[in-house]
C-alpha cells in the first residue's frame, strides 16, 4: 500500500475488536440517543381525529386531544416533537390561518405546552399547508406563468414565526427556502419581545421527490408547477454550502439538511464546513420506502431504520427528524 496510514497501522487484525458485543460497543463510534431524535407531527381540526396516512403506515393527521396524547407518548418515550404541521380548515391565497392566532397550530401548541409542559415543541414555519394553490409562498398570476414572490411572503412568513412564538413555540423551523427569510424571521422576533425563542433552519432543502407521502399527510401540493424555483437542485452540493453559510449569517441557531439519506454527502461537508448543531430531516418517503419493503416482508424494519439512522448520524447530523423516532427511541433502548 502507498497510503501512509497502511504502512503505519497492522491491517490485518481487524477482527479482534469484533469478537463479542461488548468488544464491539468498546470500540463504536457512533451511538443513537433518544433525545437527539425529533418526532413531526400533523394536526387537524376537530375531535377525537385519528385519520391513518395511507402512504406512512405509522403516521396519522391528529385532533388536538389526540395530538396531546402522542406527544405525552413521544415525552414518555425520551422524544422531542416537530416540526409540528398544522392542516386548516380553509385554504387561500394569502394563507390566513397560518398565521392566525386561533390557527390550528397556534391552538395546538398553546395545548401541547398546557399539558406536556417539558416536552420540546419544534414548529414548521411554511405557508404551503395554508395555500390554496399549494406552494410555499405568495404568487404572481399576472404574467404567463405564475412567479412564486420572495419578498413579500418574507412579511407573512415573519408573521407565523412571532403567532408560534406568542403560542409557546420551543424552537421555529422555517422550510419554506424562500432568499432572507431567517433575517427577515430573527429580526421580526427580536423586535416583537422573542429574541430568545431559536431558529432551526432548514437550510439545504432541496427539491426532492422523496416528500410525495408528506404531500399528502398535509395536503400540501403544489396545484401547478414544482418547488424547483425555490427548493434547491438535488445535483449541487457547493450551493447547499453557501445556503447554509447565508441562514448562519442571518441568525440561524440549528441548521438542517433535507432529505436525509440520499444526502449523506451534503450532511458531512455542513457539519465540516460550519461545526453547528446540524440537524437532518428523514423525510416521507425514506421512511415509506422502509415501511413498504418490511410489510412486503423484504426487510427487517428494526434493523433497517436503526441502520439508516446510525448512518446518518455518522456523516454528521447531531438532530435527526424522523417519522421512526419513538419507535427507534424504543428499540434503542431495548438494545443497550
Ligand atoms: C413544507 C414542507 C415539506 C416537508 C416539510 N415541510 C414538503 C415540501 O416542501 O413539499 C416535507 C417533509 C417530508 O417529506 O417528510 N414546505
Amino acid at each position: 500500500m502507498n497510503c501512509a496510514i497502511f504502512g503505519t497501522y497492522p491491517q490485518h487484525r481487524q477482527r479482534r475488536m469484533r469478537t463479542t458485543p461488548a468488544m464491539r460497543s468498546l470500540v463504536r463510534e457512533t451511538e443513537l440517543n433518544p433525545a437527539h431524535l425529533v418526532l413531526p407531527m400533523f394536526v387537524k381540526h376537530g375531535d377525537k381525529v385519528r385519520a391513518p396516512v395511507a402512504s406512512m403506515p405509522g403516521v396519522f393527521q391528529l385532533s388536538k386531544d389526540e395530538l396531546v396524547r402522542e406527544a405525552q407518548a413521544a415525552f414518555n418515550d425520551g422524544v422531542p416533537a416537530g416540526p409540528l404541521f398544522g392542516i386548516p380548515e380553509k385554504k387561500d391565497e394569502v394563507a390566513t390561518e397560518a398565521y392566525a392566532d386561533n390557527g390550528i397550530t397556534q391552538q395546538a401548541v398553546r395545548l401541547l405546552k398546557k399539558e406536556v409542559p417539558e416536552l420540546l415543541v419544534i414548529t414548521d414555519i411554511c405557508l404551503c399547508e395554508y395555500m390554496s394553490h399549494g406552494h410555499c409562498g405568495l404568487i404572481d398570476k399576472s404574467g404567463n406563468t405564475p412567479v412564486i414572490l420572495n419578498d413579500p411572503t418574507l412579511r407573512l412568513l415573519s408573521k407565523t414565526a412571532i403567532s408560534h412564538a406568542a403560542a409557546g413555540a420551543d424552537i421555529l423551523a422555517p422550510s419554506d427556502m424562500m432568499d432572507g427569510r431567517i433575517g427577515a424571521i430573527r429580526s421580526a422576533l427580536d423586535d416583537s419581545g422573542f429574541a430568545e425563542t431559536p431558529i432551526m433552519s432548514y437550510a439545504a432543502k432541496f427539491a426532492s421527490s422523496f416528500y410525495g407521502p408528506f404531500r399528502d399527510a398535509a395536503h400540501s401540493a403544489p396545484e401547478f408547477g414544482d418547488r424547483k424555483t425555490y427548493q434547491m437542485d438535488p445535483a449541487n452540493a457547493r450551493e447547499a454550502v453557501r445556503e447554509v453559510g447565508m441562514d448562519i449569517n442571518e441568525g440561524a441557531d440549528i441548521v438542517m439538511v433535507k432529505p436525509a439519506l440520499a444526502y449523506l454527502d451534503i450532511i458531512h461537508k455542513v457539519k465540516d464546513t460550519f461545526g453547528y448543531p446540524t440537524a437532518a430531516y428523514s423525510v416521507s418517503g425514506e421512511y415509506s420506502m422502509i415501511k413498504a419493503a418490511a410489510q412486503n416482508g423484504w426487510i427487517d424494519e428494526r434493523t433497517v431504520t436503526l441502520e439508516a439512522l446510525n448512518s446518518i448520524k455518522r456523516a454528521g447530523a447531531d438532530i435527526i427528524i424522523t417519522y421512526s423516532a419513538r419507535d427507534a427511541a424504543n428499540w434503542i433502548k431495548a438494545d443497550r
